[in-house]
C-alpha cells in the first residue's frame, strides 16, 4: 500500500469518528447539567420549559441555564428521584440561591438586559423604537420573550402580532424590531390604533372585557349569598334557635 492511500484512510477514519464524538460530548453536557436534569425530573411546568430549552436554538448553541439564570450547573446531583428530602433541598439550595449570580426568573426591563448580553444589535433597534418604548413604559409593547418565548426560542410570524394589532396587512414586510411608521411607505394598507394596557406583558386590555365581567359577576352573587347567610343567621338567633 503506497503511503498516500494510508494517509487518505487514516484522514477518512478520523473525520467520520470526529463529529460523532463531538454530538456525543455535547449531550453529555446536558445530562452534566444539573439545572436541565433536576428541572426536567421535576416535571410540571419546570419539566416542560425543560423541555421547551432542550429543543431550542440556544441549547444547540451551548446557551445553557446558567448564562442566563446564573447558579451552579456542575454540582454533583445523581438520581433526582432517590434523593431524601434533605438531600434534594441541600443541592437545590447550593446550586442556586447560595450562589451569589443566581438571578431566578428576570422581570420585565431585567428581560431586555439579559437578551442584550448576546443580541446588543437586536436590543439597540428595539429599545429606540416606538414599541419598545411602549414596552419599558409599561404601556403595551411586547416584550423579547412576548415574541420569541424564554426557552423554546422560536422566531414568531405575524399570527403574533394579531394579539395587539387588529389589521396586519403588510406586517410580515416590517422589521419587527425597528417597527416604525416612519420607515414605512404613505400607502401602507394598515392604519394602527393606539391602545394601552397594563397586563401582564402589555397586550389588548379591550380583550380583558370579558374576565372583568366574570369578577364583576362573581364578586355581586358573593356578596348577595353573604349578606342572605347573616339574615337567615339573625333571624334564626332572635327566634332562639
Ligand atoms: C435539585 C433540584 C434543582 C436543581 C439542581 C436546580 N433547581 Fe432550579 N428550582 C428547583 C425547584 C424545586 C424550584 C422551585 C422553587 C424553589 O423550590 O425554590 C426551582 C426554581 C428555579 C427558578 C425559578 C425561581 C424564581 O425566581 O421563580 C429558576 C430560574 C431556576 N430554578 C433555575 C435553576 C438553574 C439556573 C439551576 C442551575 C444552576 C437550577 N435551577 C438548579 C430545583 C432545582
Ligand atoms: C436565553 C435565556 C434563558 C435560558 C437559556 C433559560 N432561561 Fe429560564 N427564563 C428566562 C427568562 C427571560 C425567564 C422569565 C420569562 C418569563 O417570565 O416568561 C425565565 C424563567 C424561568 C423559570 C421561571 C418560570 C416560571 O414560570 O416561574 C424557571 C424555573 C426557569 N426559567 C428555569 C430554566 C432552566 C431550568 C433552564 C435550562 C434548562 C433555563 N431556564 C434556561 C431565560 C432563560
Ligand atoms: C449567553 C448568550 C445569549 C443570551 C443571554 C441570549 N441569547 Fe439568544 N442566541 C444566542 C446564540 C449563540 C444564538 C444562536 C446563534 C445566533 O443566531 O446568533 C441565539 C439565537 C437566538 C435567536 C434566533 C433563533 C433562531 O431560530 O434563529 C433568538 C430569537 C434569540 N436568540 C432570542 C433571545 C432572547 C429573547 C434572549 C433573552 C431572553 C436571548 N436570546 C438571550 C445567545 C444568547
Ligand atoms: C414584536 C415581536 C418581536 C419582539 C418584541 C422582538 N422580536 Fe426578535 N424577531 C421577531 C421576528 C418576527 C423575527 C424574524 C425577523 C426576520 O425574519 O427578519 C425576529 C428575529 C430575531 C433574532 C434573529 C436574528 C434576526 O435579527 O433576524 C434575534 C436574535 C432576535 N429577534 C432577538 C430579539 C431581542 C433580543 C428582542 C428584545 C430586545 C426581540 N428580538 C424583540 C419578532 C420580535
Ligand atoms: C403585546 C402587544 C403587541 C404585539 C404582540 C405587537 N405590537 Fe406593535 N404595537 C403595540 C402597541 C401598544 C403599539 C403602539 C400603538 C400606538 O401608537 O398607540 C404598537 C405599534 C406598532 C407600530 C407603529 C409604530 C409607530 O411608528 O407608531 C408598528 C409598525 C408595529 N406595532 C408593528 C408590530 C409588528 C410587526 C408586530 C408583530 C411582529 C407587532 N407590532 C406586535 C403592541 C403590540
Amino acid at each position: 500500500m503506497s503511503r498516500k492511500l494510508l494517509l487518505i484512510i487514516i484522514i477518512t477514519i478520523i473525520v467520520n469518528i470526529f463529529p460523532s464524538n463531538v454530538l456525543a460530548a455535547q449531550d453529555q453536557d446536558i445530562e452534566d447539567n444539573a439545572c436541565y436534569t433536576c428541572h426536567k425530573a421535576l416535571g410540571w411546568k419546570f419539566g416542560e420549559l425543560a423541555t421547551n430549552w432542550e429543543r431550542s436554538v440556544h441549547a444547540k448553541n451551548g446557551v445553557t441555564c446558567s448564562k442566563c439564570h446564573g447558579g451552579d450547573p456542575n454540582i454533583p446531583l445523581g438520581n433526582v428521584n432517590d434523593l431524601s428530602t434533605t438531600e434534594f433541598r441541600e443541592i437545590t439550595l447550593s446550586s442556586m440561591y447560595y450562589q451569589e449570580n443566581f438571578v431566578g426568573a428576570p422581570k420585565k426591563e431585567k428581560v431586555q438586559e439579559l437578551c442584550k448580553l448576546c443580541h446588543s444589535e437586536q436590543y439597540k433597534m428595539y429599545v429606540d423604537s416606538p414599541m419598545g418604548a411602549l414596552f419599558l413604559a409599561n404601556k403595551g409593547g411586547p416584550s423579547c420573550v412576548y415574541c420569541h418565548g424564554a426557552h423554546e426560542n422560536h422566531i414568531p410570524n405575524t399570527k403574533i402580532c394579531e394579539d395587539c394589532h387588529n389589521d396586519v396587512q403588510g406586517f410580515n414586510k416590517l422589521n419587527p424590531h425597528s417597527a416604525s411608521f416612519e420607515d414605512i411607505p404613505k400607502d401602507f394598507p394598515t392604519k394602527i390604533k393606539g391602545m394601552h394596557s397594563e397586563t401582564k406583558y402589555g397586550g389588548d386590555i379591550s380583550k380583558l372585557g370579558k374576565y372583568l365581567y366574570a369578577y364583576w359577576l362573581g364578586s355581586v352573587a358573593f356578596i348577595t349569598l353573604f349578606v342572605i347567610y347573616a339574615l337567615t343567621f339573625f333571624v334564626l338567633k332572635k327566634g332562639g334557635y
